[in-house]
């Protein structure tokens, strides 16, 4: 009897995430016998927790808030994402040993060259300089954009970011939220990275008049998966992408580390997750 292959994914709470849902999705569409479940790790019990889960023949699982450092740090190898990013999203357990990455960039930028343009030499502002903003500066920096200004309620954290990330053709500006409206004009692409906007959140009070005709706007937020962010980018013409896309995305390479197939993101996996949140 062939052996049912365990993955799942560990946060502390745990509850609301989607991944059990999209990877069930996947399992289903590939008749793959498997399991992805929700496993809830107390902060401070992270490294037995994971031990444990080797020991009992998991092949790997995502990693969400607070347990992203750790999981970097308890992995034996290490991408070049999940290090420059400084956290880790996924983990795979092979022969005894735990491998990490981070697919939250690439999950941000197979979102955006799902829409077709050639980012190569172009310039991006972007919003916050938390976690997720590290991921996108990664993401934007392997698409080859140019130039990127980030923005930040603390500025000293857009500075350190910029420090980071930035390399000899990849420049980055920190500047305050206060000063957004002078860079607007030159965007191609701006990015909210904050959770400002999210449900429960204040919005992003951030005026988009100026905006360099035809820029795409990007929202990292789900919930809403129209923020008034992008529905303000909206009016006034400008293409949108939401925090959706991203999330669906991300989830492609733990899938495939742990069961061995390649995964689409289609608009009836998108629609199921879309019925699911409008439930809770
Ligand atoms: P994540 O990992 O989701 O990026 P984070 O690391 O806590 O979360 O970062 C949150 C980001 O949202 C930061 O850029 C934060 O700005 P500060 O660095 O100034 O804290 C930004 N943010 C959160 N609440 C905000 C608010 N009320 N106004 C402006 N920015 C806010």
């Amino acid at each position: 009897m062939t052996q049912k292959i365990k993955a799942g994914v560990v946060g502390w709470p745990i509850a609301h995430s989607r991944s059990p849902l999209i990877h069930g999705a996947w399992l289903e569409t590939f008749g793959i016998e498997g399991s992805y479940e929700k496993l809830a790790i107390e902060p401070g019990t992270f490294q037995a927790r994971i031990r444990k889960l080797v020991a009992e023949g998991y092949v790997g699982v995502n990693v969400t808030i607070p347990h992203k450092e750790a999981a970097l740090a308890i992995a034996d190898e290490r991408d070049a994402a999940s290090l420059a990013i400084g956290a880790a999203n996924t983990l795979v357990f092979k022969d005894g040993k735990i491998w990490a990455t981070n697919t939250d960039a690439f999950g941000f930028t197979e979102y955006l060259k799902s829409k077709g343009r050639d980012w190569a030499g172009k310039r991006a502002l972007v919003i916050g300089a938390g976690g997720a903003a590290r991921a996108v500066l990664f993401g934007l920096r392997e698409l080859g954009l140019s130039h990127v200004d980030l923005a930040n309620r603390t500025v000293d954290k857009a500075r350190v970011l910029a420090t980071h990330f930035a390399t000899d053709t990849f420049t980055i500006t920190p500047l305050a939220l206060s000063d957004i409206a002078g860079f607007l004009g030159k965007a191609d692409l701006v990015v909210n990275t904050t959770s400002l906007g999210m449900v429960s959140q204040p919005p992003l009070e951030i005026s988009l008049e100026g905006l360099k005709p035809g820029a795409l706007v990007y929202d990292l937020v789900y919930v809403p998966l129209e923020t008034e962010f992008l529905r303000k980018a909206k009016a006034l013409g400008h293409e949108t992408l939401d925090g959706l896309g991203m999330l669906l995305h991300q989830a492609r390479p733990g899938f495939e580390a742990w069961f061995g197939a390649r995964p689409q993101v289609t608009e009836d996996l998108r629609q199921r997750i879309i019925d699911d949140l409008k439930e809770h």
